[in-house]
């Protein structure tokens, strides 16, 4: 192992730069060199990639994005599409290749084993919808984003003794806006994984008046279904005012937490590692506080579990 290559995929999430930080710098420390694809896996069909030096990943530690840039190469599905990228990788010199990114860069990592490139990946996604890892990069600095949005929208809510139905990211899945809904004491969570009834919702509404809350906030993950529809129906079948807040990408933006950082800089010198030593076609987690390593083909083919425990919490909690 000489030279490894190096990109970010899929939606940018905050601490990519960390990861990208501890991959060139751990990467360098071992003698190793290093080589920045620029777009993700559109940088490998295209041929756009430079030397990272010590010095390329300076100063990014705190910024949010990814200063490789990122995208969603659907060319890359093509048999010609990954045939470049094979012909780009041959060109740079590359050993290993290491991905950063979600489920999606994770099957395009995965194609690229497959064709005898070697490959890690490493978690990056606010969605935390990854199995074998408790955490992906990002995700918790979204979840603080989002409690942040909730803190202030609490405040308005209460002056106007409204309810608010608030519109988190997650894709199919529900982890953003249980976290913040749990961090944010907000009185529902409507999450893909639990089936709800909007009578349910209703009652509860209609229970906190009666013990006298000021107002109600909902947290509405976007892969349920429209919060302004949901809000319209709840503001019909209860004679409620209701407001509506799609938070939408700045959920994704902002200066990575220090639990961010953190996890990056721990995943990204594992993923060195784990080259060093021989192991590839893998993708990075943590369990229990531990770094582990998990085959692509076995992290891609679960679903990550949902914490009914804690959704279950939040529902007695928000009574
Ligand atoms: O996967 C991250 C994510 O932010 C999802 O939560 C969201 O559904 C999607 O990306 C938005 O994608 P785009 O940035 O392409 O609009």
């Amino acid at each position: 192992m000489r030279k490894i290559g190096v990109l970010t995929s899929g939606g940018d999430a905050p601490g990519m730069n960390a990861a990208l930080r501890a991959v060139v710098r751990k990467a360098i420390y071992h003698g190793l060199e290093v080589v920045g694809f620029r777009r993700g896996f559109h940088g490998l069909i295209y041929g756009e990639y430079a030397p990272m030096e010590l010095g390329s990943v300076a100063d990014i530690i705190h910024r949010g994005g990814t200063t490789l840039r990122t995208a969603r190469a659907p060319e890359f599905l093509e048999p010609v599409g990954r045939e470049k990228a094979l012909e780009t990788i041959s060109a740079s010199g590359i050993d290993a290749l290491i991905v950063i990114g979600g489920d999606g860069s994770f099957k395009g990592a995965a194609a690229l084993e497959g064709a005898g490139i070697q490959t890690i990946g490493i978690p990056g996604t606010i969605d935390n919808d990854i199995a074998c890892t408790e955490y992906s990069i990002g995700f918790d600095t979204a979840v603080n984003n989002v409690t942040d949005a909730i803190n202030k929208v609490r405040d308005t809510a209460t002056s106007h003794e409204r309810v608010y139905l608030i519109e988190v990211m997650g894709r199919t899945t529900g982890h953003i806006a249980l976290a913040a809904g749990v961090a944010g004491g907000a009185e529902s969570i409507l999450v893909p994984e639990v089936p709800f009834e909007l009578d349910h919702v209703c009652e509860r509404l209609h229970r906190g008046v009666r013990r006298g809350k000021l107002h109600s906030i909902i947290l509405v993950a976007e892969g349920v279904r429209s919060a302004i529809d949901i809000g319209k129906q709840l503001e019909d079948l209860t004679k409620m005012e209701t407001r509506v807040t799609i938070l939408g990408h700045l959920q994704r933006g902002g200066t990575p937490t220090a639990f961010d950082r953190m996890l990056a800089s721990r995943m990204g010198a594992a993923a060195v590692d784990l080259l060093r030593s021989g192991c590839h076609g893998q993708m990075v987690g943590i369990e229990a506080g531990q770094i582990c390593a998990t085959p692509f083909a076995e992290a891609l083919a679960q679903d990550k579990p949902f914490p009914m425990d804690l959704y279950e919490l939040a529902t007695i909690l928000a009574i």
